[in-house]
């Protein structure tokens, strides 16, 4: 079978790299994928856009591709399943009705309510003025929150009210989107984040491995919030117990939910939860895709064919297959440009990667390019991962290759995973 995957990022190269391990895939493309699709036996980089849908559909047609896999969450809320479906092309994802549990903060919000699924009170609001009156009357650290796609950036936890005023007024002046303005004002949890990434056929849902994304770009959670600088799995924090109340508080009344809705989510179901000090899994906020640089690390460890789990979403079969997996824990480390999340260069020669490779690692590739030499594309350039029997075994083969790869202004945590192994430092 051929397949299609759709985005450029880091999860993408991932999830190609994944499919290419069986032998029943002959061959993956990828738009418009980057330097490491680019440099992936078997698979080849189409320069389309992912919102492209008729150019998307014309490759599929003439070349027979039999299943399409999207990565980002962007072409999912402008409803390209939807435009497949009726295609009769085979498409992983959910629907756009589907995807507004990521692209509209106060549908999900409403959802969770209905459906009494855990999450942080909070209030809705289409006029600053009023936002601002509630901020005052709730106090802070409060949680100010775009309404809809704003890549990570639409979220700021406000400790002052000044700070929280100054977030409603940006989003009020149309900084993520000025149709429809609404601001989404949440009770502020303190606790440990987990990302829950679970495949779901609109009937049946699975949780693939816990896992723990590292947000902020500074070493001990601080600083400024990024799309994301490391990953680990399975954060040992989501004990077997955990994970049944989270499947029986959370996973199955969302999908259940979805179903009252008349939506048939099928597709990855991304819970990013808080666990609060009492042990309880709240609900923050809700993904419609695989999670990056979550993906990175949980499919290192998967052991079942990608393709047929994939393939049992899209028809209504996940029930037919238990995921398998391998022993152990891996690790993500993402090496960044100079700079991000701020503004940051690019077109820097990357160099040592067959060496970090060497050495037992795996490089997925995010903001990097092909040209005479791979250069950098973007603010998140590379995904170094590793396996390990143990979480510290992983740790300690993931910095040993990103020691092995250079390119001016390189930055890392040195701290990823290491809140799992019990330092309290971060
Ligand atoms: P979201 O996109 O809603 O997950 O928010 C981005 C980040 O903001 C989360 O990963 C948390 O670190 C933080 N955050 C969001 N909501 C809350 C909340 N209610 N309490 C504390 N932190 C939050
Ligand atoms: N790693 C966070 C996300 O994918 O949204």
């Amino acid at each position: 079978m051929k397949v299609l995957v759709v985005g450029n990022g880091g999860r993408e190269h991932a999830i190609v790299k994944k499919l290419l391990e069986s032998t029943r895939i002959k061959q993956v493309f990828c738009v418009p994928g980057n330097g490491g699709t680019a440099t992936t036996k078997g698979c080849q980089n189409l320069s389309l856009n992912i919102d492209d849908f008729q150019g998307i559909e014309r490759f599929v047609m003439v070349n027979n591709i039999g299943l399409v896999i999207v990565g980002p969450e962007l072409p999912l809320s402008l409803g390209i399943v939807d435009y497949f479906q009726q295609k009769k092309v085979m498409i992983f994802g959910p629907t756009k009705a589907g995807a507004q549990i990521e692209s509209s903060k106060s549908w999900a919000k409403q959802l969770m309510l209905e459906a009494g699924i855990p999450t942080p009170k909070a209030a809705v609001f289409t006029n600053a003025e009023a936002a601002k009156a509630y901020v005052v009357e709730q106090g802070i650290p409060i949680v100010i929150k775009a309404d809809g796609l704003a890549s990570g950036k639409g979220v700021t936890v406000a400790t002052t009210i000044k700070m929280a005023h100054s977030a409603i007024n940006t989003i009020f002046r149309g900084e993520f989107g000025s149709d429809n303005i609404r601001v989404v004002v949440e009770e502020f949890l303190t606790g440990q984040e987990v990302s829950i990434l679970a495949l779901t056929d609109g009937i049946v849902v699975e949780p693939l491995l816990p896992a723990q994304d590292h947000k902020a770009i500074g070493e001990g959670d601080k600083g400024a919030n990024t799309g994301g600088m490391g990953a680990y799995a399975p954060a040992p924090i989501v004990t077997p117990e955990l994970m049944d109340r989270i499947q029986t508080e959370v996973l199955e009344p969302t999908v259940a939910a979805l179903q009252k809705r008349n939506i048939d989510y099928r597709g990855v179901l991304y819970a990013g939860l808080m666990i609060t000090a009492e042990g309880e899994p709240k609900v923050l906020e809700f993904n419609c895709r695989f999670g990056d640089p979550e993906t990175q690390a949980v499919l290192s460890l998967l052991e079942t064919p990608l393709e047929d789990l994939v393939l049992a979403c899209c028809q209504q079969r996940l029930g037919e297959y238990p995921i398998r997996w391998k022993s152990g824990a891996a690790v993500c480390v993402v090496l960044a440009s100079g700079g991000y999340p701020g503004s940051y260069q690019k077109g820097k020669v990357i160099t040592g990667i067959e060496e970090a490779e060497a050495n037992g690692a795996e490089v997925f590739h995010a903001g990097t390019q092909l040209k005479q030499q791979l250069v950098t594309e973007g603010g998140r350039v590379l995904g170094v991962t590793a396996t390990g029997e143990t979480l510290e075994q992983a740790i300690n083969k993931a910095y040993t290759a990103v020691d092995c790869i250079q390119f001016e202004g390189v930055y890392c945590r040195r701290d990823i995973g290491r809140r799992a192994l019990g330092d309290r430092s971060n």
